[in-house]
């Protein structure tokens, strides 16, 4: 039974986006505590816990609007958007939590990088699934200043880590709907030795 109760979670599991959150209702601390405890229980090669979560949440969420939507406009030179600008500005207010998903580059060079990127993904899985676990909703964004360089420090990352991106917590007042995934087969190989 519990798998069942599993196989419903994950099958029913959607990103939720800014615009179908229910704008300035707060999600309590303590469940955004569990939510990140669930992430830290994410399997990671070598034992190092490459994760590094910064939340923001109440003012914080103006912090981040003005420093990511700042650090847009000075580099984005002739490609700047006003609506990409206006996005930046706008998108963490209409959340309850935000949290940028560091990558902290494991000291142990035997582990290659792309498995501390794979196990922040993970984390970001567990994350994922545990706001819907709660009836909330969620969504990993990698736009905006995701991949530059100059963004690392304000997120407490230094060169050899990653910034990989946000995730959006709020609670839900315009479900997704109409998912589909194609079908296991045309995924899937079986070999069998038969
Ligand atoms: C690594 C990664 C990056 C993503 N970045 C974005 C993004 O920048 N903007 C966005 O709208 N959705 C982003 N998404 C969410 C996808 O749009 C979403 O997972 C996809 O539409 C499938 O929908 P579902 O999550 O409801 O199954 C990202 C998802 C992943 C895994």
């Amino acid at each position: 039974m519990q798998s069942e109760l599993f196989n419903q979670l994950v099958r029913s599991r959607r990103s939720t986006f800014p615009d179908q959150f229910e704008t300035g209702k707060k999600v309590d601390d303590d469940i955004i505590k569990e939510i990140l405890i669930n992430a830290t229980w994410a399997p990671n090669h070598g034992k190092q816990e490459p994760w590094h979560f910064t939340v923001f949440s109440g003012d914080g969420l103006q912090q981040l609007a003005t420093f990511q939507s700042e650090l847009y406009k000075q580099l984005a030179g002739e490609n700047f958007k006003e609506i990409t600008y206006g996005k930046l500005q706008q998108n963490p207010l209409k959340a309850s939590h935000v949290i940028a998903l560091g990558m902290k580059r494991t000291t142990n060079k035997n582990i290659p990088e792309v498995e501390d990127i794979a196990a922040v993904a993970c984390a970001v899985q567990n994350l994922y699934l545990s706001v819907t676990a709660y009836g909330l909703g969620g969504y990993w964004t990698t736009g905006g200043v995701t991949y530059k360089e100059e963004a690392k420090s304000f997120f407490g990352l230094g060169e050899n880590d990653r910034l990989l991106g946000f995730f959006y917590i709020g609670h839900v007042a315009i479900p997704t709907g109409g998912a589909t995934r194609m079908p296991i087969e045309e995924k899937v190989k079986w070999i069998t030795g038969r």
